[in-house]
């Protein structure tokens, strides 16, 4: 049934009231009001099905039920999973359940999570490290050692950390859902569930690239770019280009000319966007790890950074300086700019030889005599004063 003949539902949010269609999340409510009454969301990725219900981060507390059943829900529940009732009343951010709640989310997050943001690709985009100066905690409670793995290269362009994985499922979903054959997936089960290849098996799919762009944390690579650069001092430029497999409207991420990674374009929940058509614009692999050059592409403009990010820093639009009054000043004459500071100032007195004065050199020696006293810039009086040689100053003359 197309969407506008659902039954729309109304639904309060942080006392902002909205009408969904029948069947949408709490999430999807949240963000049609926008801003901070959306939840945060680390596993949930709208164009992934099935995505959402691994992480928590979403929690909201519904204080009414519906107008038929009013009653509160006992617990808070994961607003990416949860689809709103008529009349349903809902809060995030205006109540404190929730905010201790997602503190105590991201310490469990952090159990495992290394805090090596400073040596991450993913910092400056992360989802965690935003969560984490939002609603972390200062110090952990956790005493144990934490899982670590050895790094590894899956297919030529992508690599895993697994230490960092929070077990968000997305980059399985792009497994499943965009790519021909899956070989990558999650491995065992509880404290031992790591993301792998099967038989070490390389991904070579031309989508496997979208596993990078869909990981909420830096477990998953460029390995094209690692290293490279930190994100906010690179300029995002939206560009497109003819391709075969894919929709090639990407981000460039440019310093200069350089285009040091491509990715797909992101909408302000960090998402891929959806496409004129509907249909989400991932990006094939020869778009995203073979075009590196700015020739490759026709540039469209700055991309706009919506989301509260790190990465908007420094990405000056529609700059107004302020008016330069020099040229009015300088009516029309050009200013001397490669004047002859020797012939112009007078100040080399070829005869003049500075070690062999007895003191700091001043106007005076440069008038051609380093034993003239009187006022002169460094406002030392040549010639007098008590102090002998190698007491108080190295000038001898120094009163
Ligand atoms: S590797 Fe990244 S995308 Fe995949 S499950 Fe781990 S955190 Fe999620
Ligand atoms: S976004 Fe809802 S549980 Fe992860």
């Amino acid at each position: 049934m197309p969407e506008e003949q659902k039954q729309q539902f109304k639904v309060t949010i942080d006392n902002i009231t909205t009408e969904v269609p029948a069947g949408t999340t709490i999430l999807n409510a949240a963000r049609k009001i926008g801003g901070e009454v959306a939840p945060p969301a680390m596993c949930y990725y709208s164009k992934l099905e099935g995505s959402g219900g691994k992480c928590r981060t979403c929690l909201v507390e519904v204080s009414k039920g519906s107008d038929k059943d009013p009653r509160p829900m006992p617990k808070l529940v994961a607003s990416c999973r949860t689809t709103v009732m008529d009349g349903m009343v809902v809060k995030n951010i205006t109540s404190e359940k929730v905010i201790d709640a997602r503190k105590s989310v991201v310490e469990f997050l952090l159990i495992n999570h290394p805090l090596d943001c400073p040596v991450c690709d993913q910092a400056g985009e992360c989802d965690l490290q935003d969560l984490g100066y939002g609603h972390g905690a200062v110090k952990t409670r956790y005493e144990f050692k934490r899982r670590t793995f050895e790094r590894e290269d899956i297919g030529p362009y992508i690599q895993l950390h697994m230490t960092r994985c929070i077990l968000c499922y997305r980059c399985t979903y792009v497994a499943d859902q965009l790519t021909d054959h899956r070989v990558h997936g999650i491995l065992d089960r509880g404290d031992h569930s790591e993301i792998s290849t099967y038989i070490s098996k390389a991904i070579d799919n031309d989508f496997s690239g979208n596993m990078i762009d869909v990981c909420p944390v830096g477990a998953l690579t460029d390995r094209t770019f690692r290293f490279k650069h930190r994100v906010w001092f690179l300029n995002p430029m939206d560009a497109h280009r003819d391709c075969d497999k894919c929709c090639g409207q990407v981000t460039l991420w440019n310093r200069g000319d350089e285009v040091y990674r491509v990715t797909a374009r992101k909408d302000q929940w960090g998402e891929v966007i959806n496409l004129p058509d509907g249909k989400p614009g991932w990006i094939c692999n020869t778009c995203r790890f073979d075009k590196k050059q700015t020739s490759d592409w026709v540039v469209e403009g700055p991309t706009k950074v919506n989301r509260h990010s790190v990465v908007s820093a420094g990405h000056y639009q529609n700059i107004v300086k302020p008016h330069d009054p020099l040229d009015k000043v300088l009516a029309g004459r050009k200013p001397q700019l490669l004047m002859n500071i020797h012939e112009a100032s007078e100040v080399n007195q070829p005869q003049v030889h500075l070690n062999e004065i007895p003191g700091p050199a001043t106007g005076k020696t440069f008038n051609g005599d380093p034993y003239a006293f009187s006022d002169n810039v460094t406002d030392i009086r040549e010639r007098e004063g008590p102090n002998p040689e190698g007491t108080d100053s190295t000038n001898p003359n120094t009163p």
